[in-house]
């Protein structure tokens, strides 16, 4: 399923992104290209951030 209609992104690639370390929009918009286009999608990248990394986790902390 598509995040980010605009640049074409999954789900999954932005969850990938996040496990990288994207730790918000702009990061996971370097890491994967979602968000970097109308911006609409920004608050469905927030929620697979804080599913993906609950806030204040390090990056490569375990889970
Ligand atoms: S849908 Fe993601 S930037 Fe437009």
């Amino acid at each position: 399923m598509y995040v980010c209609i605009c640049a074409r992104v999954r789900e999954c690639e932005v969850r990938a992104a996040v496990r990288g370390g994207a730790r918000c929009e702009d990061t996971v918009g370097e890491a994967c290209g979602a968000g970097t286009g109308c911006g609409s999608c920004h608050p469905r990248i927030a929620e697979i951030i804080d599913a993906e990394a609950p806030a204040n986790t390090p990056v490569g902390a375990a889970r």
